[in-house]
């Protein structure tokens, strides 16, 4: 397999571990960005225990110019990124007629404007080398909305229309673009719904429990292959058989 450069967005969260762990394995270089330098010092020692060296950069996927500066600090330690993974991604749940304005917009932000912030600085570096797999991490709940995350919900949705457009944009310069949509899956995030709701959530997917992060990042793998080059603008429902709409 050819070796590229990955970029994944809050590679140190729950499910971005999984997929920075997939993609090394198959021979990647790793890139991720953090804000908290401690923290993120401590994720990566654990992580090169386990014999995989991430490259680790500054970057807050909510504002343009750090992103613009994270990018740069890939190129210079790995080279051009050739895979993007938009995962980062936080929740701020409350029902909407409690939401404030700061809780809506640190969502949008984080979730749905840094797919602006991030894939804006290497798109055209992608199309020059007509090359690259772009792969949102969006989730259920933006398919099928949520109680208590109208703003989440808003963002993800959002997600997946940026997947489609930018899809029909890049495919002639060799650019796949794609949504992986996760259900609920054994995270910190899903962990802090309070356990009484979570439980009443658990018994709505037919396959009985939580998903497993590796079962996320390994369909995240397969969209960033060669072999995948014929699929974009596609979203992939992983979600125990919890939604299945299509
Ligand atoms: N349908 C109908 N009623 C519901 C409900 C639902 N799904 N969920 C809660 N309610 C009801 C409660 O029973 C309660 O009713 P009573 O007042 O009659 O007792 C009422 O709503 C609570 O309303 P509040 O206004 O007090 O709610 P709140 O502002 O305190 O918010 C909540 C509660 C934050 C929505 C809480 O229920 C919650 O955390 N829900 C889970 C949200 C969720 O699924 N988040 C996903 C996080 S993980 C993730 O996002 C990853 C991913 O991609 C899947």
């Amino acid at each position: 397999m050819t070796q590229r450069t990955a970029l994944v967005t809050g590679g140190t969260g729950g499910i971005g571990t999984a997929i920075v762990r997939y993609l090394a394995k198959q021979g990647h270089r790793v890139a991720t960005n953090y804000r908290d330098e401690a923290k993120a010092e401590a994720w990566r020692q654990k992580m090169a225990k386990d014999g995989i060296e991430v490259c680790m950069v500054p970057g807050d996927v909510a504002d343009p110019t750090s992103c613009e500066d994270m990018i740069n600090a890939v190129h210079h330690k790995c080279g051009p990124v050739d895979i993007l993974v938009n995962n980062a991604g936080i929740t701020r749940d409350t029902t909407f007629h409690k939401m404030t304005y700061q809780q809506w917009m640190d969502v949008v932000n984080t979730n749905l404007n840094a797919c602006f912030n991030v894939t804006r600085p290497v798109i055209e570096d992608m199309r020059t080398r007509k090359w690259g797999r772009i792969v949102q991490i969006s989730s259920i709940n933006g398919q099928k909305g949520q109680y208590g995350q109208a703003n989440y919900a808003a963002a993800k949705a959002g997600m997946h229309g940026f997947t489609i457009s930018l899809a029909q944009e890049n495919a002639r310069f060799g650019i796949t673009v794609n949504t992986v949509s996760p259900g609920y899956v054994a995270t910190d995030m899903v962990m802090a719904v309070p356990e009484e709701v979570r439980e009443k959530i658990v018994v709505q997917i037919p396959v009985g429990r939580l998903g497993k992060p590796e079962e996320i990042a390994h369909a995240v793998a397969f969209f960033t292959t060669d072999e995948a080059s014929w699929i974009t603008g596609a979203n992939l429902a992983i979600n125990g058989g919890h939604y299945m709409g299509w």
